[in-house]
């Protein structure tokens, strides 16, 4: 057994970490407090500020750095960060799912659950213990580039989500090998800045950050999330990663959150360069520390000024001492320190990307997709189309398909990582190809550009569509339109893709959209015209095989909006939870509802809604209410049906959104079957967040909606009172 307390795996985790913390320097502690970018010269960084982690590095890299660590005087081992999103995509072999905006389309935290799950598996093997993951800002701008990142609109179904995730990724113990540490960001309001401009200010008052955009962070916390992120962005002034309130009252104090808190990348640094709120760096330094962050993200200054700054008495040696606890604890729990500190190449060269996991990536794209449109059931596909037309920017693109946090975005360089390979994705044409066999005749050509307004291409296109039986349109975005530093102004369908559509419309074959895409846009004419639209989102490494399952009727889609869409940009907000009060119901050159609602999709079967009883009308403190539902399968095929529950506080102390999702459950009915369907809303989950900032359900009528979407003709309505 050692003697030396720290390195006794027998030893209590607090333990070890008091003594180790009471054997380090100065230097050593700050060091810990460091996260470097692992790309730049990273033996000298570690030799220089001995960091305690390393992130955007993987593989062998990461072996020979951990054996530098292993040698230093304390071997503290270190700890490498990355973004493995949907998939530990910038790994060249790894599996992609569908990008987070569409795995929260299937409503289904076990899915989630088990990407996050496989994703923590082929990331371990490469030596990333630490996943900065799952996004939990609440969508609110659609101009905003990282929606796509998004679990949807809505406070609550975040939370399920996110919790799932978290589960995922970590599992039930950290030691466990196959485990990493999951990563909640961007704390907090991110997803709240003006006019969706990324890291820009967010004018949000405390009771909307607590009511709207602080609660999934909540719920992960309470799901044991190791890890959280601060975010870019300033608040009434303050930015997030000097924000005390945020960092210490809510989340360490209030949530007891007794992980570690990291910054965004250079959060730090940009306080001093680009918000100018601190004159010097060291200033900087002083009230990210102050603050409560505990690992500081690429701010390499941070080392010597925060060494500076404690010798000169500036800085309280408690604040490091505490950031350097909370790191080393989990450095400790995930078994770093004992058997675990190496990547297991050769072990992990079966697994990632294995059959099994393409599968699972293949039942996520399926339940991701949205069925929008279907006029005259022209999906599935009948044995009468012989001839297809693919046609499209995104019928054959892997990038789109793929989406954002995959080897080629903008976060890694193209020279960083080796590419993905074109034979490792089903693409939307290869998957038509593949389906359709012998069957019938697939041609395809790609008729204009996501970005390019050219339209010479589209003549051939119309051609090529007038000799189909039916034409799939496959359009959308891509990386240039999508994801950080990239917001946009117009949610249009951009390019000559407009004009592509039309044209494959007007020659009057049967005309299926396929969207490939990051966020909701703004599709009125497609909605109109187009005879039945696919939602697709990016759907990951089998997202072709997927949609043409779909297309053809191997499967029945299931998805529903967790975001709405516009019928404009200047729409917006078009939210279904939104507070009444308005003069109008709508602008007055603009419908009053949104294009597509949260909560809506179609399938291939019809469910039917009937007999909302409530088990009690009268609530009192820490009682549920229990809410039933018939809900029967009205078609030829059997389907998933996500049921969903909204509340209305009917007369509250503040105003509170005219609808709010409290519960929802997925529901496989066979043709014919009725299932009575139960749904419990506990009575905290009815609380509202008061003037004085405390939440509180207050006595009154309840409104309870239950159905198939937000739309009010979706719901059976009933109401009940609080006591
Ligand atoms: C900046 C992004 O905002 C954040 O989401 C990401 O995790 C870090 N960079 C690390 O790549």
């Amino acid at each position: 057994m050692p003697d030396v307390v720290y390195k006794d795996p027998q030893r209590p985790v607090e333990e070890r970490v008091e003594d180790l913390l009471s054997r380090m320097t100065l230097e050593e502690k700050v060091g810990q407090m460091c996260q470097l970018d692992g790309r730049q010269e990273p033996e000298r960084q570690l030799r220089e500020k001995q960091a305690g982690s390393f992130l955007h590095v993987m593989g062998q890299i990461t072996q020979r750095l951990q054996h530098l660590a292993e040698g230093s005087r304390l071997g503290i081992p270190l700890l490498f960060g990355i973004d493995a999103i949907h998939g530990h995509a910038f790994w060249p072999t790894a599996t992609v799912f569908p990008t987070q905006l569409g795995l929260s389309c299937s409503w289904n935290p076990d899915l989630v659950e088990e990407v996050g799950r496989i994703t923590a598996k082929e990331a371990s093997y490469t030596g990333v213990r630490w996943t900065f993951w799952p996004m939990l800002g609440t969508a609110r701008d659609l101009r905003w580039g990282r929606i796509d990142e998004t679990f949807g609109e809505d406070p609550y179904l975040i939370g399920v989500l996110g919790s799932a995730l978290v589960q995922g990724y970590q599992g039930d113990d950290l030691a466990d090998p196959h485990t990493i540490m999951a990563c909640a960001k961007h704390y907090a309001g991110y997803s709240g800045t003006q006019g969706g401009r990324d890291a820009s200010e967010a004018d949000l008052t405390k009771r909307h950050m607590l009511s709207l955009f602080l609660p999934p962070f909540r719920d992960a916390v309470a799901a044991g999330c190791a890890t959280v992120m601060t975010a870019y962005q300033s608040i009434d002034g303050v930015p997030c990663t000097a924000n005390r309130w945020l960092l210490w009252e809510v989340l360490k104090e209030e949530w007891g959150f007794d992980g570690f808190v990291v910054t965004d990348w250079n959060n730090v640094g940009r306080m001093h360069t680009e918000q100018k709120v601190c004159a010097t760096m060291e200033d900087a330094v002083r009230r990210a520390a102050e603050a409560g962050n505990d690992m500081i993200m690429t701010t390499p200054e941070f080392f010597e000024s925060a060494v500076k700054l404690v010798q000169s008495g500036k800085l309280d040696v408690a604040h490091v001492d505490e950031a350097v606890r909370r790191i080393l604890r989990l450095k400790f729990k995930l078994g770093l320190f004992d058997r675990n500190r190496y990547a297991d190449l050769e072990g992990g060269a079966d697994v990632i990307g294995c059959t099994e996991h393409r599968q699972a990536a293949l039942k996520a794209a399926y339940q991701s997709m949205v069925l929008l449109k279907n006029q005259d059931n022209l999906l599935p596909l009948g044995d009468d189309v012989r001839r297809i037309a693919v046609i499209g920017p995104n019928a054959d693109d892997v990038e789109a398909q793929l989406g954002d946090w995959v080897s080629w975005s903008g976060q890694l360089r193209k020279s960083d990582v080796a590419d993905r390979s074109h034979e490792s994705v089903v693409t939307v044409l290869d998957g038509i190809r593949r389906r359709a066999g012998d069957r019938c005749r697939v041609a395809t050509v790609k008729g204009c550009d996501v970005r390019d307004p050219g339209t010479a291409g589209i003549a051939e296109a119309a051609e090529l569509a007038r000799a189909a039986d039916v034409a799939v349109v496959v359009v959308g975005d891509g990386l240039a339109l999508n994801g950080e530093r990239h917001d946009r102004a117009n949610l249009d369908l951009s390019g000559g893709q407009r004009q592509l559509l039309q044209a494959v419309r007007a020659t009057g074959t049967p005309t299926v959209v396929v969207l490939i895409n990051g966020k909701p846009l703004s599709i009125p004419w497609a909605a109109r015209h187009a005879h039945a639209i696919l939602e697709a989102w990016n759907p990951g490494l089998e997202g072709g095989t997927a949609i043409a399952g779909i297309l053809f009727g191997d499967r029945n889609p299931s998805g529903k909006l967790t975001i709405s869409f516009p019928h404009h940009v200047g729409q917006q907000p078009v939210t279904y939870n939104q507070v009444p009060g308005w003069h109008a119901d709508h602008y007055v050159d603009m419908p009053a509802e949104p294009l597509f609602a949260f909560g809506y999709g179609l399938s291939y079967t019809r469910f039917a809604y009937a007999h909302l009883r409530l088990d009690e009308r009268e609530l009192a403190a820490g009682e549920t209410l229990r809410v039933q539902v018939d809900v029967k399968n009205n078609g030829e095929r059997e389907g998933i049906e996500v049921v969903q529950l909204y509340v209305n506080d009917v007369y509250s102390s503040v105003t509170t959104p005219v609808k709010e999702l409290k519960a929802f459950q997925r529901v496989d009915l066979k043709p014919g079957e009725v299932k009575t369907v139960r749904l419990e809303v506990p009575y905290e989950r009815l609380a509202l967040v008061n003037q004085d900032l405390e939440a509180v359900v207050e006595p009154g009528e309840f409104e309870v909606m239950v159905g198939s979407s937000s739309r009010d003709q979706d719901l059976l309505k009933d109401t009940f009172v609080v006591h």
